[in-house]
């Protein structure tokens, strides 16, 4: 029987430490790209994926996670008794009527391979999805999610979002081998997590987009601990790989590496020239800037 991908994991109790002090007391997933937290735009490509139940594993000092999905009476009251309309319907927005917010907490940080098996009470026996936040996709259209599910759709088995690197950077991902195809997805033969550049299968990565079927749970609770001391989901594929076929898909859209300083600042400016409100004024101070003594 084909089964429907009606619930996403999104694995957000990570230290954030790379972007500290920012997040010493909020989450990294809060931090904002242009005027919408990270989380945000995750959650709404899940939506558009058709996806209506969102699944947060979260851990101490996460609440403002929390807090943002939930409904804000004060705020909402203050807003409709100012007529202010445009922004009741943006908060409103957040948490659309049909879908459902769950929240675990990972009590102790062991892992995004043990994040996802914390999830596994309420995915129970179903294919999921799994987004990293930091990896954010700009497709301008659907969403790389909805483009996954439609491909799960046809193909009923694991599906991970992959695209080339460059080649000295295979050490900060999940690398994977495919067999030869003729289409924009291929079967994995080989994932491992972190190789070094000289020891890497290839340069195709795995970026935060993941459609799993049940069956990850049962290797993820055998799964030990394995690159940086932790315990991963590329491993619980790699042992997966044995048993059921796991496609790697090269979506369409740009996606923007949010977990580093470097690539949160491009998808600031990269989002700020797409944005309706400050396209104009944005892109003639940077035309100045690049004119400028500064650059
Ligand atoms: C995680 C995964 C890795 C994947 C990466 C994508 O690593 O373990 O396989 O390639 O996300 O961003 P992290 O960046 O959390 O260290």
């Amino acid at each position: 029987m084909t089964k429907k991908i009606t619930k996403a994991v999104f694995p957000v109790a990570g230290l954030g430490t790379r972007f500290l002090p920012a997040t010493k007391a909020i989450a990294k997933e809060m931090l904002p790209v242009v005027d919408k937290p990270l989380i945000q735009y995750a959650v709404e490509e899940a939506v558009a994926a058709g996806i209506d139940t969102m699944v947060f594993i979260t851990s101490r000092s996460k609440n403002a996670i929390t807090d943002h999905f939930d409904k804000a009476y004060e705020l909402e009251k203050e807003l409709e008794s100012k007529n202010k309309a445009d922004l009741l319907k943006l908060l409103k927005d957040i948490v659309p009527p049909n879908v459902s917010y769950v929240f675990i907490r990972q009590a102790e940080a062991l892992g995004l391979g043990h994040a996802v098996y914390c999830a596994r009470p309420v995915i129970g026996d179903e294919p999921f999805a799994v987004i990293l936040a930091d990896d954010m996709v700009e497709d301008g259209e659907r969403g790389c999610m909805a483009q996954m599910v439609e491909l799960y759709e046809q193909k009923q088995t694991s599906i991970l979002g992959v695209e080339r690197i460059n080649p000295a950077d295979t050490a900060s991902y999940g690398i994977v081998k495919t067999a030869a195809s003729s289409e924009k997805s291929a079967r994995i033969e080989v994932i491992v997590e972190k190789p070094k550049p000289e020891v890497a299968p290839s340069n195709l990565a795995v970026v935060g987009r993941y459609i799993l079927t049940p069956a990850i749970f049962d290797k993820l609770k055998n799964t030990g601990r394995g690159a940086g001391g932790e315990i991963q989901l590329t491993d619980a594929i790699a042992d997966l790989l044995n048993d059921e076929p796991v496609l790697a898909y090269e979506f369409e859209g740009t996606r923007y590496d949010c977990g580093s300083k470097l690539g949160f600042l491009i998808a600031n400016v990269e989002m700020a020239l797409l944005h309706s409100e400050l396209k104009a004024d944005f892109s003639s101070y940077l035309k100045d800037l690049i004119k400028s003594d500064k650059l």
